[in-house]
């Protein structure tokens, strides 16, 4: 299957690289250049075919627009008057107003993948307009499945969905960084400590996934009656982790 890609900047080279290590092959992906530097080094880097006009895109059954900011009104009015196939935005694009202007045999969907697609195991949000062809949302579950899970949510929940897969992966980084700083502080060597902490979140979250215990249970069982990891549990309550945790996500949904 070939994909076309506009704008190959933090998440149009993640889903590059998720499609490169699932099923599709480097020449199977075409770029649109554009005069775009981003474009030419990650075309290079990674053996894709660099392209110069929306048109070429047609010989490919997707095209993914990964821009963000005003311009991407432009580029999709643009794409869907050269392109005829399905076309993905990660960014802006109003799902109801772009599919009626486009033509019967095209589509318009919204995706949010989060960057851990690169190394496929990521989580991936779509949302299609009512009474979208079957085949258009095989074809996306299909080439996101390749790198992790996909949710298909109603447009009104893409941007919620989105924030709780996209942007907590920063939220996590500041995490490893924290506790690691800590480790550090306490005499533990950097790189270990970022080891340790990284192994540990993917171990945990492999428990819970694997188990289907409650977080309160995973909690629980490491927590001893008058013990270390119950002082360290108390501290955080005391400190708001919980709720700035709860603040940090309705920040980044508004
Ligand atoms: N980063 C994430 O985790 C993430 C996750 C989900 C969704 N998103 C959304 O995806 C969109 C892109 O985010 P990003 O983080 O990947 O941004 P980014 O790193 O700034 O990348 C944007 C890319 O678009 C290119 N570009 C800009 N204008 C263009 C044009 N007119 N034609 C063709 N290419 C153009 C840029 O090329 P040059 O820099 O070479 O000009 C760059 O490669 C945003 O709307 C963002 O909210 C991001």
């Amino acid at each position: 299957m070939k994909i076309g890609f506009i704008g190959t900047g933090k998440i149009g080279k993640a889903i590059i690289l998720g499609l490169l290590q699932g099923k599709t092959a480097s020449q199977e992906i075409l770029v649109y250049n554009g005069g775009h530097q981003s474009a030419q080094k990650v075309a290079s880097e990674l053996n894709l075919h660099l392209v110069d006009e929306y048109a070429a895109f047609n010989e490919c059954q997707a095209v993914i627009v990964a821009v963000g900011g005003p311009v991407i009104n432009s580029i999709l009015q643009k794409l869907g008057q050269e392109y005829h196939g399905i076309i993905m935005s990660t960014g802006g694009g109003d799902l109801e107003e772009i599919n009626r202007e486009l033509p019967e045999d095209s589509a318009f969907v919204k995706i949010v993948p989060n960057t851990p697609v690169q190394i496929g195991e990521g989580i991936t949000v779509a949302s299609f307009v009512a009474g979208e062809k079957e085949t258009a949302i095989a074809t996306v579950k299909a080439i996101f499945a390749q790198m992790g899970s996909v949710y298909v949510v109603p447009a009104d929940l893409l941007g919620i969905y989105g924030t709780v897969a996209g942007c907590t992966p920063a939220y996590v980084a500041l995490m490893i960084e924290a506790l690691s700083d800590a480790a550090v502080q306490n005499g533990v060597k950097r790189e270990q400590a970022y080891q340790i902490v990284e192994q540990m979140l993917l171990g945990t979250a492999e428990l819970a996934l694997t188990s289907k215990k409650l977080p309160e249970e995973l909690k629980d069982e490491v927590t001893t009656p008058g013990g270390s990891t119950i002082r360290g549990v108390a501290k955080l309550e005391e400190t708001g982790f919980r709720g700035a945790l709860i603040q940090a996500i309705n920040a980044s949904a508004k």
